[in-house]
């Protein structure tokens, strides 16, 4: 079945122009102006609307086993919400438990998420050491289309990767042609702070950015940009959320080191004073890490976009209802972590980044969907608009409006953190692997259609960087 998209403005990270485009078999496999309709094919009216990659999510936890409970939105819920919103690809996480086989996690994983009407791929979480997890590690990026290996720096206790962890996964890594990924934030820091905090006699949601300061992410960011910088490997931090790591990241950057920097669409808008809500509900519905932070951080972050020192923009979607957050309701640091988004990424991102003159239009496109691409190296198959690529494609209408609540969204959470913002611009259709999925407030989604989408590794740079890092390798004196 072939679906045409007609009379809209093509708009891609590079350039925008007038054109139709027409998908068969899951491909885009024309573009151009006036394209003859095949017989029988689906006509999307596009007139004075653009059309644009489908969103990718580079970071997304659904149904994921954390802080004794299971978040509420799996692979089928999260990815039609996504869909819904115009993301139709989402990178989500294997996070094994320390000690649990990782290849064994990565197939619990696989197989949990063959529910998903959209595309997704997994990063690979590394929790703790031994020679298995580095043969592992091997099988995972040889045989299993992984090619980046995510470090949790926080969460002492439980998943948190320690330095000698961080520096023998980067180093197992460079050699695989793979790309680190961490979540930047000290989780000894944290630990120490949250247990001051709490005999304090601070327990509500409040304490629980008091313990994850600024200070504590920008130190995590900035050890971990340089332990990547010593032993070569590409590096990429997940959601940033203050000036401090932002700074870490542009500083080396302006070095000449590969750092790549996510955002997420929570922290560009959302300030910490959400944790001083009298209502424990609606406080503990934002407790998560890194914690929204004070205003001044926001407007750095959009800086951190339009510059280009930070590449991508996330969700981090993980949702906890208020039932599970009330775990919590004594003690903050027993509040499940994390919020959800997946539905609201672009519109908020477009209304608060485009409608306001602070990203163009290209530029939105680069960092919801393209940049994520090209970093995890699956690009022009996804976010782009090309003869040959996946046709996952969103048709954007620039004048819809909509009120974004937890009454009418789709996500299966009951609260948004994003409640009563009124934006301009949404995803009028969506077109997932060829098919009309999403069009004018009505999904048409089919469970388990959503593929696993490989990622190879990054085989020719890698071995340029080892070529080089071999001729540069220091001399013994001689004597
Ligand atoms: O609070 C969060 N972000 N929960 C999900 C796990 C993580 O740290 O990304
Ligand atoms: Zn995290
Ligand atoms: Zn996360």
């Amino acid at each position: 079945m072939s679906v045409i998209i007609q009379g809209g403005t093509v708009v891609t990270a590079h350039r925008s122009y007038r054109a139709d485009v027409l998908c068969n078999g899951g491909k885009i496999v024309a573009i151009g102006e006036s394209l003859e309709v095949p017989k029988g094919a689906d006509i999307v009216d596009a007139g004075g609307q653009y059309v644009v990659p489908g969103g990718i999510d580079p970071h997304t936890h659904m149904q994921l086993p954390f802080m004794g409970t299971v978040a509420s939105e799996d692979f089928y819920s999260g990815t039609a919400a996504g869909l819904a919103g115009g993301t139709t690809m989402i990178i989500d996480f294997v996070i094994p438990n320390p000690q649990q086989n990782i290849l064994e996690a990565y197939k619990q994983w696989r197989e949990w998420a063959e529910k998903s009407v959209a595309d997704y791929s997994f990063h690979v979480a590394i929790t703790w050491w031994d020679d298995s997890v580095a043969s592992d590690m091997e099988k995972l990026v040889r045989e299993h289309g992984v090619n980046s290996f995510k470090h949790f720096m926080a969460y002492k206790g439980a998943i948190m990767a320690d330095d000698e962890i961080l520096v023998n996964s980067f180093t197992k890594a460079i050699e695989l042609g793979a790309i680190v990924t961490c979540h930047a934030e000290n989780g000894e820091l944290v630990f120490r702070l949250q247990k001051k905090i709490f005999e304090q006699g601070i327990t509500g949601p409040e304490g629980h950015p008091l313990s994850r300061p600024p200070e504590v992410e920008g130190e995590a960011a900035n050890r971990a940009i340089r332990i990547a910088e010593v032993l070569g490997v590409p590096i990429y931090l997940v959601h940033n959320s203050c000036k401090q790591s932002l700074e870490a990241i542009t500083r080396a950057r302006n070095e000449g080191q590969r750092v790549y920097g996510e955002v997420l669409a929570g922290h560009l808008l959302i300030d910490d004073s959400v944790y001083r809500n009298k209502d424990f509900e609606v406080a503990a519905a934002h407790v998560m890490s890194p914690p929204f932070r004070a205003k001044e951080h926001q407007e750095a972050l959009w800086r951190g976009l339009q510059s280009g020192n930070l590449q991508t923009t996330a969700t981090d979607h993980c949702c906890f209802c208020a039932d599970q957050k009330a775990a919590g309701a004594d003690d903050f640091r027993m509040i499940p972590n994390g919020t959800a988004g997946i539905e609201n990424r672009l519109e908020t991102i477009w209304h608060h980044g485009v409608s306001t003159g602070r990203l163009t239009m290209n530029e939105f496109v680069a960092v919801t969907s393209t940049n994520t691409a090209q970093i995890f190296n699956i690009y022009p198959r996804k976010g782009s608009i090309s003869i040959g690529a996946d046709a996952d494609i969103v048709v954007w209408d620039p004048e819809a409006h909509k009120t974004i609540s937890a009454k009418t969204h789709m996500q299966n959470i009951d609260y948004n953190i994003f409640e009563g913002m009124t934006v301009k611009g949404c995803a009028s259709h969506t077109i997932s692997q060829g098919n009309i999925v999403w069009a004018n407030g009505e999904l048409n989604v089919v469970r388990g259609a959503g593929n696993y989408v490989n990622r190879p590794p990054f085989a020719n740079y890698y071995d340029a960087i080892k070529k080089r890092t071999e001729q540069s390798a220091p001399v013994a004196v001689n004597r």
